[in-house]
């Protein structure tokens, strides 16, 4: 599924950018050039990677426990 139709930008693309040691949101949309035509889709793909930065950080929490 495109995140970002404009740059032909999917989801997989934007989640394989987030990791253990994952830059900010900002940082991401800039390597990936999301936003950069008509900025429709910055609000969503923010969303996505915020989700999957917070799964991350609920897995590592249990797993320290
Ligand atoms: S859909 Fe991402 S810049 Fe247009």
């Amino acid at each position: 599924m495109y995140v970002c139709i404009c740059k032909g930008i999917t989801e997989k693309m934007l989640m394989d950018q987030i990791g253990p040691n994952t830059r900010s949101h900002d940082q991401i949309l800039k390597n990936l050039g999301i936003g950069d035509s008509c900025g429709t889709c910055v609000v969503d793909a923010v969303k996505k990677i915020l989700e999957s930065q917070n799964n991350l950080d609920s897995k590592s929490k249990r797993s320290d426990s």
